[in-house]
């Protein structure tokens, strides 16, 4: 992808739930991965891609069942030929057995979860000093029974199964278990031997590269005299989107904030300082909070309020090209947006899903994201990176540490988590209080960072209560943290009983109008993350 990095690894994905994790493994030891289908084609594999080792990842699919995926014609002789490791994990090491003509078979009965892989040689290629036995995250229903000429086994499982091969002249392995995932006691030391010593990857892929090299590319792109625009949500991406091309044109930049009348307590007032004196980015706060909210009045569906909000957001962004048009003489002929790469990747499809790609783009998620015919050309700097090298982006930019931290928030604001009309009731109000409450508790507990996102729920119910020795009929609010990697499943948080205690003793007696706080246990799925 550029001319700083030096190795490339190319992982094809056949469908695990580990893939993405794989990729940042290999990032997180400064080498560059990038994720293909598992049917990407030779050209893409090789010639647009130039691999300097290729991981083929796990899946749900059998090999030997009919249509399952594989590799593209020519694959194993052109690895062969130009001397590319492969590592073959999982599904993938089944692919190497059943391609180079071994067997696989269904076992019956699987092995899954932690186990030990025993037998290891005292001499293998893939496992260098390792050899005694160490415990592994195992995940398959099928065995290889026959392996292909030329390869050994270099590792059992408990009941006798291969859970490890390797041809040691091709530099082709297999390896049953996931040594992505951090109950692999020994999986990292195994992946780095494969990049470092194997393939001889190189250590060339860091935060410090990435911004130099994306500064430079803003600064190709955009002429001398084109200006560009941004909004900024007062999220992660957008903001580090925008402090990057900030460096790479300066005020050529325009950035527009708008306050959609459905943000958090201060939330308006205090990332525009942060925008202003921290980052000194030039930021316009546009106020349409009354025409939202005039929009939104006695409207339930929740659909219905998305769309509301999203047209609005349109309209208001319209408005604001002209209104920098005007500013400069200039019509703004760019827009930053802080696509990540998740947004990006084609994915393999669960199996009989009869899709070609499941893509992972929540389109109807994105409020944010802005019409064609607004007539943009984009420009999007994160298009390569993990949240989590986002943040790291941030950080070597000087982004406070508590802005580069903050857990995600949705594009409709608090309009998703006041379920009915979000003009009753005060409903805003009281849910921006419960909320700000909420937050700084779990600050103060030091559980912000363990958490992925928490937040209140503003219910259109009402319970009865005492309050004040008086019988009460207030609201009732949600209270929900999870933990995730991607937002796309979740698991609710376990707080200590201790905490629930003083979070629900100090809403119900800061905040009047709320007189029940309950606590939402449900994972996703089946429930999504938002009540909305
Ligand atoms: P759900 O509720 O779909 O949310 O499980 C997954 C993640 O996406 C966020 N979310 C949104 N983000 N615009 C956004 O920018 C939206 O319309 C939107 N809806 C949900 C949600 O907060 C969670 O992090």
């Amino acid at each position: 992808m550029t001319q700083a990095v030096t190795s490339q690894v190319v992982i094809l994905d056949y469908g695990s739930q580990y893939t993405q994790l794989i990729t940042r493994r290999v990032r997180e030891v400064e080498v560059y991965s990038i994720l293909l289908p598992g049917d990407a084609t030779f050209k893409r594999v090789f010639e647009e891609n130039n691999p300097t080792a290729i991981i083929l990842s796990g899946g749900p699919n059998s090999v030997h069942v009919k249509g399952a995926p594989s590799v593209p014609d020519g694959f194993w002789e052109e690895c062969e030929k130009r001397q590319i490791p492969v590592l073959g994990i999982c599904y993938g090491m089944q692919l190497i057995v059943h391609c180079l003509g071994g067997k696989v078979e269904g076992l019956g009965k699987g092995e899954f979860g932690r186990m030990p892989v025993v037998d290891i040689p005292t001499h293998t290629k893939l496992f260098g000093e390792d050899i005694e036995p160490q415990n592994v995250w195992m995940s398959h229903g099928d065995e290889a029974t026959v392996l292909p000429d030329g390869f050994k086994c270099i590792g059992k499982s408990e009941q006798g199964c291969v859970v490890a091969i390797e041809h040691e002249t091709k530099n082709f392995f297999g390896l049953q278990y996931h040594p992505e995932v951090t109950h692999s006691e020994k999986g990292m030391r195994t992946l780095k031997h494969f990049l470092f010593n194997i393939a001889k990857c190189e250590r060339s892929w860091s935060m410090a590269n990435v911004l130099e090299e994306q500064i430079q590319i803003v600064k190709e792109k955009v002429g001398e005299t084109d200006h560009v625009i941004c909004a900024l949500s007062g999220g992660v991406d957008s903001c580090v989107a925008a402090t990057l091309v900030h460096r790479a044109i300066g005020d050529r930049l325009h950035c527009c904030f708008v306050d959609n009348g459905l943000l958090r307590y201060k939330e308006a007032e205090r990332v525009m300082v942060m925008f202003k004196n921290e980052l000194h980015l030039p930021v316009d706060c546009v106020d349409i909070t009354e025409k939202m909210l005039s929009e939104l009045k006695g409207v339930s569906d929740p659909e219905r309020k998305r769309k509301i909000i999203g047209k609005e957001f349109i309209e208001c962004f319209k408005e604001y090209k002209k209104t920098v048009e005007k500013k400069t003489g200039v019509v703004p002929k760019f827009l930053v947006q802080g696509t990540l790469y998740p947004d990006v990747i084609e994915s393999c499809p669960p199996p009989g899903s009869d899709q070609k790609h499941s893509h992972t783009i929540k389109s109807h998620h994105n409020v944010g994201g802005l019409p064609k015919e607004l007539g943009f050309e984009l420009i999007e700097p994160l298009r390569v990176l993990f949240k989590d090298e986002v943040r790291r982006l941030g950080k070597i930019m000087d982004v406070p540490r508590n802005f580069v931290a903050r857990h995600p928030f949705p594009g409709p604001g608090l309009a998703v988590r006041i379920l009915g009309d979000v003009t009753e009731n005060n409903a805003l109000e009281t849910l921006r209080l419960v909320d700000e409450i909420y937050i700084n508790a779990i600050k103060e507990f030091g559980l912000y960072d363990e958490i992925w996102q928490a937040f209140a729920v503003h219910l259109p119910i009402k319970s009865v209560g005492v309050q004040g020795d008086q019988r009460s009929h207030s609201h009732v609010v949600g209270l929900r943290a999870i933990t995730s990697n991607d937002g796309m499943t979740a698991d609710w948080y376990p707080f200590e009983p201790k905490f629930l205690q003083e979070v629900s003793n100090r809403i119900t007696n800061q905040v009047r109008a709320v007189n029940r706080v309950v606590y939402d246990i449900t994972s996703k799925p089946p429930s999504t993350i938002e009540w909305e």
